[in-house]
């Protein structure tokens, strides 16, 4: 019989009142919605001082994150305030002249053209997780999304700052940042009052500890990579940054630059590929015929050696699998934009000030843009489905000119770990465990967090020259699985 625990958060019949939806945002800010916001294009509301926008339909989307940009380009003040003590003027929170000059530099050093770089190191750490794994007994309980934490920043730091420094800090920045985040509310009532950007904020004694801590670290990686003889530094993105010049201006980034841009993609880069491989996990517990379906995929495209870049064009199916996940819990659940100037939304004024929000948990779970839109069905993102999805109502990456700098990045990674991961071994939640989407800064399962046991795969179907697997077919009409 299945464990599986009941739909969470619960979708109320009618609004919340103010209070109400700032008391539960603050702690969940998935679990605020009502039914009705889940078949809604646009809605509005005051709260406290401020005029919100929810854009939720592909047009309003593409008007507030693309054709209009420029009136909406301004990060939400609460994102802003949250991430400024660790992030200072990075890329994640600027705007303006310096998110595009910071952007002309970033994006090229992490872009889509350099992922042959950096495929290596995902496998490679793949690799040694896997190895981490076997060495366990079989049905041994581990936390899947600490797990996933780990490998992802292992990743990011010896892609950041090369093999020889990244293994050894990985622990001390992945605690911190947890830290960080842990203390960081997801409402910032003083920026929702309408206190000026200038009035500077009280920030708790111990996110200030968090940041010391942070800063450290970096200061101090950077500062041994520099000491190294130039002719012997790997190749990493740490280099590369240090090497760039403005294309514009010539300028190199300043050092206090340097470590805001190296903690931006640390924060952007690490938690959000960990989120995505944690529910995926979950999702392929519940969902035994999708299970087997990667697994056949991956029997017969990989023949139990480890994947590379090249394999990721023919993992169709395991990219299906880490593109449903991303729709049905969207490691970014929210995108929140300040209206610097006043504008129109579907012939709606929208004063300066407001805020525009785009909510990928609602626009993605949608009941008129996706069929069956709570069930996990990977089948909708193969290339022939009959209905693609909508440019702009699948926005797990953003959209538009800040759209995510390291999607090529975020998305191989998943690929790769998850096809050298699943190859290998199962995950099995353990039973009655409560798997909670939270909302922090990203979307991530609360809780008991995720408890899950270990099995090596049965069968040799894995093993060097065992014979290919013929895919197993999909199961016959209906939903596998209805998540929560
Ligand atoms: C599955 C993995 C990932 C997801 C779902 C994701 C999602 C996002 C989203 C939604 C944004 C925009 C946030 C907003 O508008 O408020 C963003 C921005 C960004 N992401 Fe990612 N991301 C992922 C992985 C990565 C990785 C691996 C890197 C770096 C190697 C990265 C670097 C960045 C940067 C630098 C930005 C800021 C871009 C700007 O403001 O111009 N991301 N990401």
């Amino acid at each position: 019989m299945s464990q599986f625990v009941p739909p969470y958060p619960p979708r109320h019949a009618r609004p919340l009142s103010p209070a109400k939806l700032l008391q539960l945002g603050a702690r969940n800010f998935l679990a605020i919605w009502e039914d009705k916001a889940f078949e809604q294009q646009l809605m509005s509301m005051r709260l406290l001082s401020r005029r919100i926008f929810i854009c939720n339909s592909p047009d309003t989307v593409r008007h507030a994150f693309v054709t209009h940009n420029d009136a909406f380009e301004r990060k939400s003040p609460q994102m802003r305030h949250a991430l400024k003590p660790l992030l200072g003027d990075g890329l994640f929170i600027s705007d303006g002249e310096t998110w595009q000059r910071r952007r002309r530099i970033v994006s090229p050093v992490i872009h889509a053209s350099r992922i042959g770089e950096f495929a290596p190191i995902m496998v490679e750490t793949a690799a040694e997780a896997a190895a981490r794994w076997s060495a366990l007994p079989e049905g041994m309980e581990i936390d899947a999304l600490k797990e996933m934490a780990k490998l992802t920043a292992e990743i990011i730091c010896r892609t950041i700052f090369g093999r020889q420094l990244g293994s050894e800090h990985a622990d001390e920045i992945v605690e911190g940042f947890s830290d960080y985040q842990r203390q960081i509310g997801q409402i910032d009532i003083t920026s929702l009052i309408g206190l000026p950007d200038w009035m500077p904020r009280v920030h708790l004694p111990g996110i200030r500890r968090s940041v010391k801590r942070i800063v450290t670290v970096l200061d101090e990686i950077i500062a041994s990579y520099r000491a190294q003889d130039p002719a012997n530094r790997e190749i990493a993105v740490i280099r590369r940054l240090i090497e760039a010049r403005d294309q514009v201006t010539g300028e190199p980034l300043d050092a206090e630059a340097l470590r805001n841009e190296a903690a931006v993609i640390f924060m952007a880069g690490h938690e959000t590929t960990a989120n995505t491989l944690a529910w995926a996990w979950y999702l392929l517990s519940q969902a035994p015929d999708v299970e087997q379906r990667l697994h056949a995929e991956l029997d017969a495209t990989l023949g139990g050696r480890a994947p590379t870049l090249e394999d990721v064009p023919r993992l169709v199916y395991t990219r299906a699998v880490i593109e449903e996940t991303l729709r049905l819990y969207p490691p970014v659940p929210l995108l929140a934009r300040e209206a610097v100037k006043d504008e129109t939304l579907r012939r709606r004024e929208v004063k300066r000030g407001s805020l525009i929000i785009v909510v990928p948990w609602l626009l993605h779970r949608h009941r008129l843009l996706w069929d069956d839109p709570d069930c996990f069905d990977p089948d909708r993102f193969l290339p022939d489905a009959p209905r693609q999805p909508d440019k702009y109502a699948y926005v797990p990456f953003s959209t538009g000119p800040r759209v995510c700098a390291g999607l090529a990045f975020g998305l191989t990674e998943a690929i790769l770990c998850l096809a050298a991961l699943a190859q290998r071994f199962s995950l099995r939640l353990r039973p009655g465990a409560l798997v909670e989407p939270v909302c922090r800064l990203t979307l991530r399962p609360g809780g008991d967090g995720l408890p899950m046991t270990l099995h090596a795969r049965a069968g040799a179907a894995h093993w060097p020259g065992a014979a290919p697997v013929e895919a197993a077919a999909p199961p016959p009409g209906g939903c596998p699985f209805a998540t929560p």
